[in-house]
C-alpha cells in the first residue's frame, strides 16, 4: 500500500520557514551537542521566548561541557533562577560532570547511552540523538503530540492515547534529516497547528490530515473528560 509521505512536504516547509534560534545549527553548520542538550532541557516547561535570552547568557558564561562541569553548584542554581523546576539545573550540572569525567567531554550519540545520563528522559534522549547527532529517533513533545493526533485523527483520549500517538509518529519519522524533521514538527505545532485555531490553509500537510478532513481539527487530541 502506498503510504503518504509526510516528511518530504514537511522538510520542504521547514527549509522555507525554519526559525533562526540560537541553539539551532544553520543550514550547512554542524550542530553543537552541548547547545542542543542545554536548549532541550531549558525548553522543557519553559517557552522559547523566555529561554532565548537565558540560553545566550548561559552559553557565554559556560560555553562547553567542561566549563559547566567546573562550575560551582550555587552559581549554576542562581543562573537557573526563574526557569523553574530546579531539579533540571541540578541534573544539568551532574550530567556535565559525568560527560566531562567519563565520556571525554563528548555526549554519547545513541538514544540508549544518553538515556543513562542524569536528567535524560525519553524525550531528551530522543531529541538530542536526532538533533545533535542526526540519529533516527521518535521525538514527541506536546506540540508534536497534537500534530500527530490530528494527522491521524487519533480518537483514543489522552493520556491513554499517547501510545497510539507515539506508534503513529514512528511511522512518519524519516531515516534522513532526523533532527530537522523533529524541529519541523515542533515549529509546525507552534506556528500552524496551534491548539485552538489551527491555520490549516497554511499547513504543508493539510492534504494528508485526517482531522482537517473531519472539519473540526481543533477537537484533536481528544482529552478524557474530567
Ligand atoms: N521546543 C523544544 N525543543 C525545541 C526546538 N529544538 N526548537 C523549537 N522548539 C522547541
Amino acid at each position: 500500500k502506498h503510504r503518504i509521505d509526510i516528511a518530504t512536504p514537511l522538510l520542504d516547509w521547514y527549509d522555507r520557514h525554519r526559525r533562526d534560534l540560537p541553539w539551532r545549527a544553520r543550514p550547512g553548520e554542524v550542530p553543537d551537542p552541548y547547545r542542543v542538550w542545554l536548549s532541550e532541557v531549558m525548553l522543557q516547561q519553559t517557552t522559547v521566548a523566555t529561554v532565548r535570552p537565558r540560553f545566550t547568557e548561559w552559553t557565554r558564561r559556560w560555553p562547553t561541557f567542561a566549563d559547566l562541569a567546573a562550575a560551582d553548584e550555587a552559581q549554576v542554581m542562581a543562573a537557573w533562577a526563574g526557569l523553574g523546576y530546579y531539579a533540571r539545573a541540578r541534573n544539568l550540572l551532574a550530567a556535565a560532570r559525568v560527560i566531562a569525567g567519563d565520556h571525554g567531554g563528548a555526549l554519547p550519540d545513541s538514544e540508549a547511552a544518553l538515556r543513562a545520563l542524569p536528567g535524560f528522559g525519553d524525550y531528551t534522549a530522543a531529541a538530542v540523538a536526532a538533533i545533535a547527532f542526526g540519529r533516527r529517533a521518535v521525538v514527541v513533545d506536546a506540540n508534536v503530540e497534537r500534530v500527530v493526533a490530528r494527522l491521524f485523527a487519533i480518537a483514543a483520549p489522552l493520556p491513554g492515547g499517547r501510545k497510539a500517538i507515539r506508534a503513529a509518529a514512528e511511522t512518519i519519522t524519516p531515516d534522513e534529516r532526523a533532527g530537522d524533521f523533529a524541529q519541523a514538527m515542533m515549529d509546525l505545532g507552534s506556528a500552524v497547528c496551534s491548539p485552538r485555531k489551527p491555520r490549516c490553509l497554511l499547513c504543508p500537510l493539510h492534504h494528508a490530515c485526517a482531522a482537517q478532513a473531519t472539519g473540526t481539527p481543533e477537537a484533536f487530541p481528544v482529552k478524557k473528560p474530567k
